[in-house]
């Protein structure tokens, strides 16, 4: 099956005007896309949709390894990678490395990931900036770098973290014009596809995002609390919000979602409580333990579930299915 990119002329729909359209049902975009701004850049190609099998082996699997190398998984795999990299800013199991290696480090493990992935894969990145004199803006060096393995950009998201990101009150100059520091209390969600923007689905798998779901997580700006490091026993976890979010826009059910980064192994709950399946590495050994432990803890509280409730598994519903931990 093919998956195409070209922008077709739509019969009666709107059209780009100089000053935007009110409404964008049906709309052609042609003249837009046509435009001397998109000249030059990869907008995608014309390709056809493969999907290798995983040996089931290695399937639902932490592999406690370097993600530099998925040899475990064939090209044209995956369907989904969410993932958080090291930051490289000395937590426990960051390298002091410099910002060219650690940019290349990340890049080696991204190729790999297009590599697994199918076409039209998602890869989705969650990443915060770092420093302030001066600011390193981590997010757009990946996007860069994402751009030169050849993914398509989507979009971005930013998460506002709200109350839960403690803001520093590392201030600068307080109330003085001198050198006030800006406080982040957002991280970024860079949002890239592999080859073409339609996601084929021959297989015809289910979509299980409701509508409410659908209409919220389509939103460039998303607001949850962010995890606290010591409930989960790892220094970086994110919520299962996030992976969950991601899992249900993008993904059709019994697919497979990689987190090449996965410390405590939230990506794969968000999987298993959306009936997806993971593959996840870890290069530390004790994340990969506890990653085990905690899919160990979530999968038995779900027989639990089943049991009170006396339902064969197949029909009971997770306790807490949007992941709202
Ligand atoms: C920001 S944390 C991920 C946290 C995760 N999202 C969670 O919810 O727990 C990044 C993880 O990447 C792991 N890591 C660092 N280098 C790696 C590599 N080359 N391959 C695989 N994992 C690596 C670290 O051990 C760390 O657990």
């Amino acid at each position: 099956m093919r998956a195409q990119n070209f922008y077709n002329k739509r019969k009666n729909g709107t059209q780009t005007s100089a000053f935007g359209t009110p409404g964008r049902i049906n709309h052609d975009s042609s003249k837009f896309y046509n435009s001397k701004l998109y000249e030059g850049l990869n907008n995608g190609k014309d390709v056809e949709y493969v999907e290798n099998q995983i040996d089931p082996k290695n399937i639902n699997k932490v592999f406690c390894k370097s993600s530099e190398a998925m040899s475990e998984l064939p090209d044209n795999s995956v369907h989904l990678m969410v993932t958080s990299p090291p930051y490289n800013v000395g937590k426990e199991y960051d390298e002091n490395l410099s910002l060219k290696e650690y940019r290349e480090l990340l890049k080696r493990v991204f190729k790999e990931t297009y590599r697994v992935l199918v076409p039209g894969g998602r890869a989705c990145i969650n990443v915060a900036n770092l420093g302030r004199k001066p600011y390193i803006p981590l997010h757009s060096y990946i996007i860069e770098d994402m751009q030169s393995i050849g993914f398509l950009m989507r979009g971005e998201i930013l998460w506002d973290k709200g109350s839960s990101a403690s803001p520093s009150t590392a201030w600068g100059t307080y109330l003085k014009a001198n050198n006030p520091v800006l406080r982040d209390i957002h991280e970024y969600i860079l949002v890239f596809c592999k080859d073409t923007f339609t996601r084929l689905n021959p297989q015809k798998r289910k979509s299980t995002i409701s509508k409410e779901e659908f209409l919220e997580f389509t939103k460039s700006v998303w607001k949850f609390a962010a995890e606290r490091a010591s409930k989960v026993g790892h220094p970086a976890p994110f919520p299962v919000e996030l992976p969950y979010r991601l899992i249900q826009l993008y993904t059709f059910e019994d697919e497979i979602v990689l987190d090449p980064f996965v410390g405590s192994g939230t990506t794969c709950i968000a999987a298993l409580k959306t009936k997806r399946k993971y593959v996840a590495y870890d290069i530390d050994k004790k994340y990969c333990d506890l990653a085990e432990k905690r899919i160990k803890e979530f999968l038995q509280e779900q027989t639990t579930l089943f049991s009170e409730k006396n339902l064969p598994p197949s029909e009971a519903q997770p306790r807490n299915p949007a992941g709202r931990d």
